[in-house]
């Protein structure tokens, strides 16, 4: 069982990046978890529908990237109470061309951490519903981790132990969903 797991943040401390290092250290037995490559993120250019056949080479690893895998974690912080514009634009190009699309019955789960009170909940709700639209198999379950700069040890793990527990069901459900 291969689970991928995106960061929705380029930042290069990243609390959500940490969240997804912590979500792959707790992941159930069997589960080979992969995570995306901050500088291959970064190299996505802007959708252009023009060039959804044929893509260019950061849009092609990505594409198979989340093909090769059984499930997709996608890790974000809130950006003005929505998603971050590059993930966006990331699921766009996921979702295209629409017959054949990298997202299309994939199962996905959402979590995010930010700054604020409420862990990016209004970010998670927008990503679900964008993941949903584009073909994806959206588990409804959510993770929120609020005040993230609190959030983990200088090591970057969680120090909430109710927390870690959260996490490691939250990719285990998403294991299990692709695994039925
Ligand atoms: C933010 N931040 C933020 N936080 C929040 O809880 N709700 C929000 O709507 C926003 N909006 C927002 C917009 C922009 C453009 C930035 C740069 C930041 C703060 C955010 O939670 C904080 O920067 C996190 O550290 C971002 O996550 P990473 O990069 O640490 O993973």
């Amino acid at each position: 069982m291969k689970v991928l797991g995106i960061s929705g943040s380029l930042r290069r401390d990243s609390y959500n990046a940490k969240l997804l290092r912590e979500a792959a250290r707790h992941a159930p037995d069997g589960v080979d978890f992969e995570i995306a490559d901050r500088e291959l993120l970064r190299q996505l250019p802007a959708f252009d529908q023009d060039g959804e056949d044929d893509p260019p080479a950061p849009v092609q690893e990505l594409r198979r990237l989340v093909s090769s895998a059984d499930a997709v974690l996608f890790v974000t912080p809130e950006y003005n109470h929505s998603i971050p514009g590059w993930l966006k634009n990331a699921v766009d190009w996921l979702s295209r061309p629409q017959a054949e699309a990298a997202l299309k019955g994939k199962d996905v789960a959402v979590a995010g951490a930010s700054r604020g009170a409420f862990g990016a909940v209004w970010s998670q709700a927008e990503l679900r519903k964008t993941l949903g639209a584009s073909g994806a198999r959206v588990i409804d379950e959510e993770l929120s981790v609020p005040s993230a700069h609190e959030a983990f040890t200088e090591e970057g793990e969680l120090i909430d132990e109710e927390l870690r527990q959260l996490l490691a069901a939250h990719v285990a459900g998403l294991a299990e969903a692709a695994g039925s």
